[in-house]
């Protein structure tokens, strides 16, 4: 097996009592982009943290091909942080800014130059070089916090909500930007954000993090489409949880249907249990094995598709089921009808009550 590039082993961290990394074990490649999702409060920041040297591990150990890079200062450490609250110095201007890591490192000037320069030009703010931070706005303030990070080519980058002041557009494109200058850099990125449609348009793996650990850590597609936990069901996306009761691997739904499901989590016992789907495994009609009927209480509208709300007796709130723009404009839904839909075994969960 090769040598994990980051190898976080058993990190640990109590503030006094508080245990707020309580044992994260995971190793990260070279050149992953890899995204941390947890509630707030759940411990991302302190970890990533304790990667860039801000705070002493309470346990365990951090190393960085293979040596511990646990008790090196920060700036000893390949490794750069944009913080959460990120903070430019107001009285340099948006180049000072970006420039000022570099010449820390007492990089030739005709360098710092060019690097500078070649940054602006990514974050799009070439024309504000000459600014101050107070005459920008929030999120051009946080283009500069970004790229005053991503100039110094660390090995590692950890990013805290980096895209967190955006507006969506610019935010995509900063998506995409940020993944180019990862290749483009051979850079790791350890991001954390609140935004899971991002983590997984960005991530090559997704760690879930909730009371200081990784709940389940994996690519996107596992992540959305194999939660091992209700947690992370709930978590990522929406999903639909049916009241059923287990009996010798059998489910029944409230009103005595058969419920068939293909991923039953090993907690699942006899007695209550929830059956999981997500709304765009609903549809009309009566294709798959699982079956419902009740009837549409709402219709949101999100253009590429829309999101109807389904009173049924198999559950007290309401049913979502994702219809797309085609499948609409065939079927006309309308609040108040009565609607039967279906899903299949293989699109079904069941998780313990
Ligand atoms: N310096 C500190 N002293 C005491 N407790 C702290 C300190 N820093 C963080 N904590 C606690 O540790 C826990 C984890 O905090 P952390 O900032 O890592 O959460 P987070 O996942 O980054 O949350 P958010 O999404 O809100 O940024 C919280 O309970 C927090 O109150
Ligand atoms: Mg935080």
């Amino acid at each position: 097996m090769t040598q994990a590039f980051l190898s976080i082993q058993n990190v640990e961290k109590y503030f006094a009592t508080v245990r707020a990394v309580a044992g994260v074990s995971l190793d990260i490649r070279e050149n992953e982009f890899f995204a941390l999702l947890g509630a707030s409060g759940s411990g991302k920041t302190t970890l990533l943290r304790m990667l860039a040297g801000f705070e002493d591990i309470s346990g365990g150990d951090i190393l960085i091909e293979g040596t511990s890079i646990a008790k090196l200062p920060p700036n000893q450490r390949p490794v750069n942080l944009m913080f959460q609250s990120y903070a430019l110095f107001p009285h340099m201007t948006v180049a000072q800014n970006i420039a000022y890591g570099l010449e820390m490192e007492k990089l030739p000037k005709n360098e710092v130059t060019a690097r500078v320069a070649d940054i602006l030009k990514v974050i799009q703010l070439g024309h504000l070089a000459g600014r101050k931070p107070d005459q920008l706005s929030g999120g051009q303030r946080q283009r500069v916090a970004l790229a005053r990070a991503l100039v110094k080519r660390p090995k590692v980058l950890l990013l805290d909500e980096p895209l967190g002041a955006l507006d969506k557009k610019l935010r995509s494109e900063m998506q995409l930007e940020l993944k180019r200058l990862q290749h483009q850099f051979g850079i790791t990125f350890i991001m954390v954000t609140h935004d899971q449609e991002e983590a997984l348009v960005m991530a090559d793996r997704i760690a879930i993090m909730k009371d200081g650990a990784l709940l389940q850590v994996g690519p996107p597609k596992e992540i959305y489409e194999l939660p091992r936990s209700r947690f992370a069901a709930d978590f990522i996306g929406v999903m639909n949880f049916l009241p059923v009761t287990a009996n010798s691997g059998a489910f029944q739904a409230r009103d005595g249907s058969p419920i068939t499901a293909t991923h039953v989590n090993d907690a699942v016992g006899t007695g209550a249990a929830v059956a999981a789907v997500r709304p765009e495994r609903l549809s009309i009609g009566e294709g798959g094995e699982n079956r419902l009927s009740g009837t549409v209480s709402a219709i949101a509208y999100h253009g590429l598709d829309l999101l109807l709300h389904i009173t049924t007796e198999l559950s007290d709130t309401p049913v979502i089921a994702r219809m797309t723009a085609d499948v609409a404009d065939r079927h006309r839904p309308e609040t108040g009808q009565p609607i039967a839909l279906s899903w299949s075994a293989r699109d079904t969960h069941i998780f313990p009550a």
